[in-house]
């Protein structure tokens, strides 16, 4: 599974070198099956990831975030839930946070046991095997120790406690453009918490880094503090919320507060 993650990321990173912060990439060429407009460098990068797929020859359903649903060869044994760019908006304006995001499984979010995030400008490699723990670049990862009363950084989209949260006890607030990334960054303690309640995340942005965050030790759930298993589907939408663990009662609070 390793072997061929890297590979996807490598054909990836390969292909959309061109057109970062260059001209061209943002071109819009049809309506991906996610429902959002695919530019030109999500499709070079969706094209550079199914090569390497349909050269590995293994029978597999991949849902994609352009593609959507695709069964290549005849039983699949496996899904690979695949956002062949995460973070385009960042790579188009040359904004040095972007990755690509892969998980296998079966089914849904519950059944995720292989999860790869590759920081594209960094060549970072986050990932985990369930039960077996999360790893950067082979090292072992832990999410942070930070309390609720501790000054915690929580990258937090579309809950209107994020501007409040700001002046609290020196609470930080950062959103830095890659889903998959911020929950990297949650299970190697550069972020305490990553929270989306937008309902506009999809299981291509999430599906890997929840199995990392799990694995080092963190706390997923949705916004409500249940557990996700989300078919794995491109046309559903999850609200997550990932942390520490030690944080989590406090930022659910905080969200039942302002949604009173
Ligand atoms: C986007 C990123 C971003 C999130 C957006 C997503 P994309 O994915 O994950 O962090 O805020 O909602 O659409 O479109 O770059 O693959
Ligand atoms: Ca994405």
């Amino acid at each position: 599974m390793k072997k061929l993650c890297e590979d996807i990321a490598n054909a990836i990173g390969n292909a959309i070198r061109g057109y970062i912060g260059a001209d061209g990439g943002e071109r819009i060429l049809y309506m991906g099956a996610d429902g959002t407009p695919t530019a030109m460098i999500d499709d070079v990068a969706e094209r550079a990831a199914l090569h390497v797929l349909k050269n590995d020859g293994r029978s597999l359903r991949l849902v994609s975030e352009e593609m959507g649903d695709v069964i290549l060869g005849t039983n699949p044994e496996f899904d690979i839930v695949l956002d062949p760019l995460d973070g385009t908006y960042n790579a188009l304006r040359g904004i040095p946070f972007y990755s690509v995001s892969i998980a296998i499984g079966k089914n849904d979010l519950s059944q995720i046991y292989y999860g790869y995030v590759k920081n594209l400008v960094t060549g970072d490699v986050y990932a985990a095997e369930r039960d077996r723990g999360a790893f950067l670049n082979g090292e072992k990862i832990r999410v942070s120790t930070r309390k609720d009363t501790d000054a915690y950084c929580a990258s937090i989209y579309g809950c209107a406690f994020a501007r409040d949260f700001l002046n609290q006890n020196g609470k930080k607030v950062r959103l830095l453009g890659s889903a998959a990334l911020e929950l990297c960054y949650v299970a190697s303690q550069k972020l305490d918490a990553f929270l989306d309640v937008r309902s506009r995340l999809r299981v291509t942005d999430v599906a890997a880094g929840k199995l990392i965050v799990e694995e080092a030790g963190g706390v997923v759930t949705d916004d409500f503090g249940v557990q996700l298993n989300n078919p794995l589907t491109i046309k559903e939408r999850v609200n997550i919320m990932a942390s520490n663990g030690r944080i989590h009662d406090d930022l659910l609070a905080r969200l039942r507060e302002w949604n009173k």
